[in-house]
């Protein structure tokens, strides 16, 4: 059933009354949409299908008075999509996204379709204010009172009546993603608030049970809240015999709890396994059957898998280094694991090859890079329970 009641639900304050009135009656705990405030604190990065929106709303043309919506964005992640507007059961659309940490601009109406991007940077954690406004045949971006953008429309077709839905949506898209003129990754760590979207008061329908919380201060990492793992095919990471392969790490050790990265092929043994523990204070290394503990007070790490040997250099520091014997000979399946095994950030690699994991970290890795590149778990097969981007601060 479906919550709304039109002509009842006038205020936000009307919409929360009854929901808990509801809620105390039992209904809508089932199938029941969930409705917010298009105001409200939203992390983007919440679990759903990738390219669903986390929430949507929709209002008569005819209704509307503005034509601009503005919102606080803050985030760390370079790419997701952001809003979403359309008309005429999605024929004609616009989607606001980042790229490369820029706003892009994608908008189709009847048989044109544009893509522009431009401005500042937005993926520094700081809130940025963004407005969106539609002053035909000109849609306007303008980033935190200045940087304007303007994208203009010539439509060949005379002008229509403006009639129907409009629809907007926050965090995905309710078109086909076929149809977008610059292909991205939708997913988005990050947040948005105080929205006032085409200076409308009606409420938004969640597609989720309830709203992740926003953290009130983030710094920059990935963070793992100790509910799941992120995965890679060890095939993305070239492994060359010469140069080996190398895994830098950056965090405050002394505060993680759980393995930080395992390595291991279908079929054969673990091969590595970087594991915290809050208890002992200690992280400790495990290569094939041996086990190397250490001191968990240094906030640089950097492990080379070489052919024959594993380096372990902590700090930056050359006069604190850990080699350990690791390569073909020692362990038989070495190299097949570089080839085709699975890397996993924040948890341990059982037998199975689509095992769920366990021993998950609980704690926030500021870098993760492998080959002097960082790693995107955004390109990984993670739990939706990790930000990417961002940590608590
Ligand atoms: C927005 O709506 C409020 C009341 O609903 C009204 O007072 C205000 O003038 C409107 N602002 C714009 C820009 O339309
Ligand atoms: C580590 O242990 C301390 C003290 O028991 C606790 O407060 C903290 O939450 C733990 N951290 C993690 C990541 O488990
Ligand atoms: C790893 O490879 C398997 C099999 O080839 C594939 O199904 C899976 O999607 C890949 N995972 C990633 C994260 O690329």
């Amino acid at each position: 059933m479906r919550w709304r009641m039109p002509g009842f639900c006038k205020t936000m304050a009307g919409g929360v009354l009854l929901s808990l009135s509801l809620a105390l009656l039992g209904w809508g705990a089932e199938g029941g949409k969930k409705e917010v405030s298009g105001g409200a604190t939203v992390y983007l990065g919440q679990d759903r299908d990738i390219w669903r929106p986390l929430m949507h709303t929709a209002v008569n043309l005819n209704e509307i008075r503005s034509i601009k919506s503005s919102f606080y964005l803050r985030t760390f992640d370079p790419e997701g999509t952001v809003f979403y507007g359309d008309t005429k059961n999605g024929q004609d659309w616009f989607i606001l996204s980042l790229k490369d940490g820029i706003p892009l601009m994608q908008i189709s109406r009847g048989e044109s379709l544009v893509s522009v991007a431009g401005g500042p940077k937005l993926n520094d954690g700081k809130w940025h204010l963004l407005e969106v406004s539609n002053q035909e045949p000109f849609v306007i971006l303008e980033v935190d009172g200045s940087n304007r953008m303007v994208v203009g429309m010539q439509s060949k077709q005379t002008m229509e009546i403006l009639s129907g839905e409009l629809r907007l949506a926050l965090g995905g898209i309710l078109m086909d993603k076929e149809q977008m003129f610059v292909q991205l990754e939708p997913h988005m760590d990050g947040c948005v608030r105080g929205g006032s979207w085409l200076n409308l008061s009606i409420p938004w329908e969640l597609e989720a049970e309830e709203l992740w919380p926003c953290h009130q201060n983030i710094q920059p990492g990935s963070y793992f809240p100790g509910s799941g793992f992120a995965v890679f095919n060890t095939s993305v990471f070239p492994f060359e015999a010469d140069l080996g392969v190398k895994v830098e790490l950056r965090g405050d050790f002394s505060e993680m709890d759980g393995t930080i990265f395992s390595i291991k092929a279908s079929g054969q043994k673990l091969l590595f396994a970087l594991v915290a523990n809050n208890n002992t204070k200690e992280i400790t290394l495990t290569v094939g059957e041996e086990k190397v503990s250490m001191k968990d007070t240094f906030k640089a790490m950097v492990i080379i898998f070489q052919t024959d040997s594993l380096r372990v250099l902590r700090d930056g520091d050359e006069s604190n280094t850990t080699t350990l014997p690791i390569g073909p000979v020692s362990h038989p399946g070495y190299l097949t694991t570089w080839k085709e095994g699975r890397l996993a950030v924040g948890g341990l690699l059982g037998e199975e090859e689509d095992d769920a994991g366990s021993q998950f970290l609980t704690g926030c890795l500021e870098k993760i890079q492998v080959q002097g590149r960082d790693l995107d778990l955004d390109l990984a097969v993670k739990h939706m329970s990790i930000s990417s981007y961002s940590c608590p601060a």
